[in-house]
C-alpha cells in the first residue's frame, strides 16, 4: 500500500513547481521516515485507535500508523486527515482507496475521515489516541486568522508548523501519543517560547531523532531547515531519561542512540530551550552545566548589543580620528582573546560623541563578537576591555552593532574584578561547547548569552 501511495505521490510531485510547494508548505515525508515515525507512535496494547494526521498531504503518516497498528492486532480504527489544498485532496483520496483495499485484504474495518479544511481554524472537539504530523512550514502574519485563533501561542513572528504542534496537543487524549517531524527552530529562540512551554508541561517526551543532513527525511525534496522528530505521551510528568537517536541517510538507519537525563535537556534555561546533544561528549557537557543553577541575569549582569548600526549613523561615524569623536569598538578589535585598537581596516572606528543615543561610559567590560567565522574553533570570540586599552584619554566610547558587551542589569559600570571573574567563567571550554548546543548557527546573541547557566555567587 505505502509503495503504491508513493508512486502516485511522485506523479503528483512532478507536476508541482518549487514555488507552489513552498507556498503550500508541501514537502512529503519519505517512506522509511514515515515507517520510522509509525514505530514511534505505536504502543503495543492499542486495540482500538483514533488516529489524527493534520496536514495530511498524501496521508502517508496516518496510513503508516494504521498499517503498524493492524500488524500489532488493532481491530478497530479511525484515521482522520486534515488537508486544505484542493489539488492534494485528489491525491489523498487515491491513498484512501488504496488503504481501503489493504484493510479489506486484512479483514479489518477502518473508518477514514477526510476533512478538507484548515486544521487550525477547525472546531473539532474530538480527541485522538495518536496525532502524527509533518506540518507545513510557513511564516504567518500576526494578524492572520490562524495567528488570531491561536493567539495564546503566538510571540513575535508566528509559523504555521508551531501552531500545528499546539493544536495537535490540544486534540490529543490524555496518555495519547504525539509524533511530529518538524524543523529544529522551535527548540530555541524567543518566538517559540509559548509552544515550548505547552509541550514541556503536557508532553512526556521519550525520543528525539535528529538527521545528519537536511534532506534525509524527505522524499526528493530540497529542504533547507534542519529537521527533527519528537515523540512523547500526553501526561504531566516527564520521565528521567530521553533517548536521542540520529541517522545520516534516508534509510533511517540509526547510527547513534544516547540516553540523556531529561533535566539536562529540557527547560534548563529560562526560556525553556530544548537542548539536543548529538554525542556522548555533548551529553556530558549538558549534565555538567546543569549543576549551575543561576544565570548571568539572576546575578545582576546583562549582555547588550552594541548600539551603532553603521548604515543608520553614516553622518556621525568616521574612519579617521576627529575632534569630538570617541573610539567605537568593533569586532575587528577582538582577536584571539585580546583587544587591539585601532586596527588597520578601512572601516569606521570613531563616532561623534554628540550622538548621545550611541555613546557609552568608558568602563571595563567583556566584548563578545556577534558573528564568528565557521572555521574558528571557538564560537565565543571574546576579550576583556579596559579604558586604558584605547590609547586615548576618553570618558566615553561607543560599540558597533556586531559586538555584544557586558554591563550590570541596571546599567551601572562593572569593576575590573567583576569583569575578570565573569571572563574566567565564560572562557571555560564547556561554555563554548554549551553555547554551540544551544545555538547551532555562527551567531552569538546577547539574549542567549544571558541564558547561560552560571554558578551562584559569581
Ligand atoms: C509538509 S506537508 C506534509 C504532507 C504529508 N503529511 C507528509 O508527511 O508527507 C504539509 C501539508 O499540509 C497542508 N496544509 C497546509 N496548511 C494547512 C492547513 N492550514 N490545514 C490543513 N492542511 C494544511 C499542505 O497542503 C501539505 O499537504
Amino acid at each position: 500500500m505505502l509503495r503504491d501511495i508513493f508512486e502516485k505521490t511522485n506523479e503528483y510531485n512532478s507536476m508541482q513547481t518549487a514555488e507552489s510547494k513552498k507556498k503550500k508548505g508541501q514537502y512529503f515525508t519519505g517512506l522509511r521516515t514515515a515507517e520510522f515515525m509509525a514505530d514511534m507512535a505505536i504502543v503495543k496494547q492499542n486495540t482500538e485507535l483514533h488516529i489524527l494526521d493534520p496536514g495530511a498531504g498524501n496521508g502517508v503518516l496516518g496510513l503508516s500508523v494504521m498499517q503498524r497498528a493492524i500488524e500489532e492486532g488493532c481491530t478497530q480504527c479511525t484515521v482522520t486527515f486534515y488537508e486544505n489544498d484542493n489539488e492534494c485532496i485528489n491525491l489523498l483520496n487515491q491513498s484512501i482507496e488504496l488503504a481501503k483495499r489493504f484493510c479489506l485484504e486484512k479483514g479489518v474495518t477502518v473508518d477514514f475521515v477526510l476533512k478538507a479544511e484548515n486544521f487550525i481554524l477547525s472546531d473539532d472537539d474530538k480527541k485522538y489516541d495518536i496525532v502524527i504530523s509533518n506540518p507545513p512550514y510557513k511564516k504567518l502574519r500576526k494578524d492572520s486568522n490562524e495567528s488570531k485563533k491561536m493567539a495564546e501561542y503566538v510571540y513575535g513572528q508566528p509559523n504555521l508548523y508551531a501552531l500545528f504542534m499546539a493544536k495537535g496537543m490540544e486534540m490529543l487524549k490524555e496518555n495519547g501519543r504525539f509524533v511530529y517531524i518538524v524543523p529544529r527552530s522551535w527548540t530555541s529562540g524567543a518566538y517559540y517560547k509559548n509552544i515550548r512551554k505547552v509541550l514541556i508541561s503536557e508532553l512526556d517526551i521519550d525520543q528525539i531523532h535528529i538527521f545528519g543532513s537536511r534532506n534525509d527525511a524527505f522524499s526528493a525534496e530540497s529542504v533547507l531547515q534542519e529537521t527533527m522528530i519528537i515523540s512523547g505521551t500526553k501526561s504531566k510528568g516527564q520521565r528521567e531519561d530521553i533517548t536521542i537517536t540520529s541517522s545520516t541517510t534516508g534509510d533511517m538507519e540509526v547510527v547513534s542512540s544516547l540516553s540523556v537525563e531529561s533535566d539536562a535537556c529540557i527547560g534548563m534555561t529560562e526560556d525553556s530551550y530544548i537542548m539536543i546533544p548529538a554525542t556522548e561528549h555533548e551529553a556530558d557537557v549538558l549534565k555538567d552545566m546543569s549543576a549551575n543553577k543561576s544565570t548571568l541575569g539572576k546575578q545582576g549582569y546583562r549582555f547588550c548589543t552594541g548600539p551603532v548600526v553603521e548604515f543608520r549613523n553614516t553622518d556621525t561615524i568616521s574612519i579617521e580620528p576627529k575632534d569630538d569623536y570617541v573610539p567605537m569598538l568593533r569586532s575587528a578589535h577582538v582577536t584571539e582573546g585580546t583587544f587591539r585598537f585601532p586596527v588597520d581596516v578601512r572601516k569606521a572606528q570613531y563616532v561623534d560623541r554628540r550622538n548621545k543615543k550611541v555613546v557609552l561610559r568608558n568602563s571595563p567590560t567583556i566584548l563578545i563578537r556577534r558573528i564568528s567565522a565557521k572555521e574558528e574553533t571557538r564560537r565565543l570570540q571574546m576579550c576583556i576591555y579596559t579604558p586604558d586599552m584605547i590609547n586615548v584619554d576618553s570618558d566615553m566610547i561607543s560599540i558597533e552593532n556586531h559586538v555584544n558587551y557586558l554591563t550590570h542589569s541596571d546599567g551601572t559600570a562593572l569593576t575590573i574584578n567583576e569583569v575578570n571573574r565573569v571572563f574566567q567563567i565564560l572562557s571555560q571550554r564547556k561554555y563554548d561547547e554549551y553555547y554551540r548546543i544551544l545555538n547551532g548557527s555562527t551567531q552569538v546573541n546577547a539574549s542567549e548569552l544571558n541564558l547561560l547557566p552560571v554558578p551562584f555567587n559569581l
